[in-house]
């Protein structure tokens, strides 16, 4: 009698982000071709595990030329948590814990496995759901690079390019008009896209939520340009960044969005100030979910690919509550919950920050008073 092959699933939960659909060919391909599994994928993250299954067999035909490809052939919702899950009753949403019952449908699907590519959200709902009895493996991705336990996640590399190529052309109008720029760029609350983009952009003035700013700091950084002569100024700021004497710009409260706050504004803002104080013509734009979209970078086609067979070994092992990691040059496995129980953020004393200070770029405040 012919034995059933070992049936695992993936999913893609939270943001999307350039280089899922790398983990996901990775994974297909390595089951297939390596172990002689068979893979299913489950859609729109957690959601496709709620109420009934949604879910499709991942062939070497279903993964074929998804390698250039942004957001995720899977689907995925940063809405469908599990363990608080969003229900209208009587015309009133009410959170409900539906973990019982994902687990349920899981089993039902015959998988010995479940592979979760997500960022700090995801991660902990898989944490939560191995508890629960589903072998898990996580695979760590964010365009925000706020993931502990890894060294980058991918997805940050394009949105770091993307922002770069934005500044590069910024640059190029903000100087011929004579104009101060503002970029608004995403992040949540870490810094480290606006930090290295405005290192690789070559930034006048970066603003990022590690370190409180003051707008006379950035009014005075924006002056002694002019008076060395340059007329111009590319100020980029952090989503999340706020005044010493403020609090972040929240476009929509987390209590209106189901827990998760939706930031935004603060570059109006810092441009609104900067035009009233400096009386110099100022533009503000706004990046938005161009950070997200489109086709990865090399790099992050690389980090998806290795991080997806990574995530498949980890399962032929029997390891599982791990998550794939990269340390150094190599891919290994730390526990979940190394990456979800602190944020990774920017050190405000470390290298980069120092690099950027030692370069003539201000933080919004002088590391004298920090
Ligand atoms: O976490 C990724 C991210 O793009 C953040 O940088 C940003 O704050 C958020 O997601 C935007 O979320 P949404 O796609 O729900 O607007």
């Amino acid at each position: 009698m012919k034995t059933q092959p070992k049936t695992i699933a993936i999913l893609t939960g939270g943001g999307d982000c350039p280089g899922l659909n790398a983990v996901i060919r990775a994974v297909v391909r390595t089951a297939i071709l390596r172990y002689g599994w068979r893979v299913l994928g489950i859609e729109d993250g957690f959601d496709g595990l709620v109420g009934e299954p949604r879910w499709r067999e991942l062939t070497l035909d279903a993964v074929r030329g998804i390698l250039p490809r942004g957001g995720t052939i899977l689907g995925t919702s940063n809405r469908g948590n599990p363990l608080a899950y969003p229900v209208v009753d009587g015309g009133e949403t009410r959170l409900v814990d539906v973990s019982a019952e994902v687990v349920g449908n899981f089993r039902r699907l015959g998988a010995e496995a479940l592979i979760t590519v997500g960022g700090d959200g995801s991660l902990k709902i898989a944490r939560a759901l191995q508890e629960r009895g589903i072998p898990m493996v996580g695979v760590p991705k964010t365009i925000d690079n706020d993931l502990r336990g890894t060294d980058v996640t991918f997805g940050y590399n394009t949105a770091v390019g993307i922002v770069t190529e934005a500044l590069d052309r910024l640059h190029t109008t903000a100087e011929s008009h004579h104009r101060v720029m503002v970029l608004e760029v995403m992040g949540r609350d870490a810094g480290w896209i606006a930090l290295e983009s405005g290192l690789a952009g070559s930034a006048d003035v970066i603003l990022i939520p590690e370190i409180p700013f003051d707008f006379g700091e950035i009014c005075r950084a924006i002056d002694q340009r002019r008076e060395r002569g340059s007329r111009f100024s590319i100020v980029v700021v952090a989503e999340g960044a706020f005044p010493c004497d403020g609090q972040k710009v929240t476009q929509v409260s987390a209590e209106e969005n189901l827990g998760v706050e939706r930031l935004g504004g603060i570059g109006a803002r810092v441009a609104a100030e900067v035009e009233n104080r400096l009386d110099v013509e100022t533009r503000v734009v706004v990046l938005g979910h161009v950070q997200r979209g489109g086709t990865p970078s090399p790099f992050d086609r690389i980090l998806g690919s290795r991080f997806g067979v990574k995530a498949v070994e980890l399962v032929a092992a029997g390891e599982f509550g791990q998550m794939v990691s990269l340390a150094g040059r190599s891919v290994v496995a730390v526990d979940i919950g190394t990456a979800v129980d602190a944020l990774n953020r920017v050190d405000p004393q470390g290298d980069l920050v120092n690099a950027a200070e030692a370069l003539g770029i201000s933080l919004g405040l002088p590391s004298q008073v920090r």
